[in-house]
């Protein structure tokens, strides 16, 4: 891997043992995937751990593809405390990004102890890691279901106070910064942060990785490329009559790229930061848009015409959010480029892909 890099100093670091890894829980999932990626391209090693249980073994072949070489993996649950201990004991590991999680709101009503169990013990897990090393920043996937419906004001700051989430989903993310602020609590010198995630969406632009949910779509994007690629006869929108702009509900949607690259700012902050600290981050645009919207863009920019329903409203639908971004700008100096219409580009790039469509 070492040569693919354009970076002289990379190599420099590397030769002398200076390049460190950096444990990517989730990394062949799809928010995981996009950030091995962005890791690689600012010089640090990736390593992804990770059981496929929510992934397919052939996002590493479209890694190595894009990388030069295949990332390094570990094929483990990462609930196996006892073998992440010894991983992290035998290498050099400067920072750990934790994806690895159940994620469909839906899912989690139906069956919640499946998400406390593999949310909260995995999270729990990999926080004795870092508790035990203490020297080691460490990332934390949050979400911005902890602000579940927001009152007045749509668009949450930091600062917007939680509200406990309907979905047990939502409750492992609130938990998850509830038990990392108890951590802090108790060990000061840790540098810990939680990137409360909008609506990633999109795709790597070389159509090699992607979004690849296993069986049927729970998020907008992926239904909708599957709807223009024939599997779907018809998209459902949940809702057409509610307080927006057309009625559709309102999401900050973001590239995935640019929520990759949010990752390495965070690490790059936490391995710079003197003091210990828990620091909350949201990671949006700043700007929402409604479902509808994403909807007639997708068909614009790719020239496809949808066939789409309009269905009841879903229980338990935030109706409006989006995110104020000022404390990313400020805190890690990064904010989203990318535009929606990239995203439905490179979403709509990658489904013919995989699909072989022309
Ligand atoms: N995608 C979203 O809309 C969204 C929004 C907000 C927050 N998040 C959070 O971001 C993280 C990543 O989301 P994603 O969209 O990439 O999900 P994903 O399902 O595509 O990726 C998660 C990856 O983790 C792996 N995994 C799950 N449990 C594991 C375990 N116990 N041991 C080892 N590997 C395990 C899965 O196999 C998968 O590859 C999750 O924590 C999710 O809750 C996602």
């Amino acid at each position: 891997m070492l040569f693919f890099h354009t970076s002289k100093i990379v190599e420099f670091l590397y030769l002398w043992g200076m390049l460190k890894k950096v444990l990517v829980t989730g990394g062949a999932g799809y928010i995981g995937s996009h950030t091995v990626v962005e890791l690689f391209n600012a010089g640090y090693e990736p390593v992804l751990l990770d059981d496929f249980r929510n992934s397919n073994e052939s996002v590493i072949d479209g890694l190595s593809n894009i990388l030069g070489d295949r990332p390094e993996l570990l094929k483990h649950d990462v609930c196996n405390t006892d073998y992440l201990r010894d991983y992290i004991r035998k290498h050099e590991v400067c920072g750990i990004i934790h994806f690895a999680a159940y994620k469909a709101v839906g899912e989690s009503v139906e069956n919640p102890l499946r998400y406390y169990q593999n949310n909260v013990e995995g999270l729990v897990s990999i926080l004795k890691m870092v508790s035990e090393n203490p020297e080691i920043p460490f990332v934390f996937s949050s979400s911005c279901t902890v602000y579940g419906e927001p009152q007045g004001q749509k668009e949450v700051s930091e600062k917007t106070p939680k509200t406990i989430p309907t979905s047990p989903y939502g409750f492992t993310k609130w938990l998850g910064e509830k038990i990392i602020d108890d951590l802090f609590f108790s060990q000061k010198k840790l540098r810990l942060m939680s990137l409360r995630y909008f609506n990633p969406i999109g795709a790597h632009s070389s159509t090699q990785i992607g979004e690849l949910p296993i069986g049927k779509p729970n998020n907008l994007l992926p239904f909708i490329t599957q709807t223009a690629a024939g599997l779907h006869e018809k998209l459902t929108i949940f809702g057409d009559s509610y307080p927006t702009i057309d009625g559709t509900c309102v999401r900050d949607y973001i590239h995935v790229v640019d929520l990759a690259e949010a990752h390495v700012k965070a690490l790059d902050y936490l391995i710079n930061a003197k003091d210990g600290c828990h620091e909350i981050v949201n990671i949006g645009t700043g700007n929402g848009s409604s479902v509808l919207q994403v909807v007639n863009t997708f068909e614009k920019v790719n020239d496809i015409k949808l066939n789409y329903e309009f269905g009841p409203n879903r229980p338990g639908d935030v109706i409006e959010i989006y995110a104020n971004v000022d404390y990313a700008k400020k805190l890690l100096g990064w904010s989203a480029k990318k535009t929606i219409n990239d995203a439905v580009k490179d979403a709509w790039n990658w489904e013919k892909s995989i699909r072989s469509i022309k």
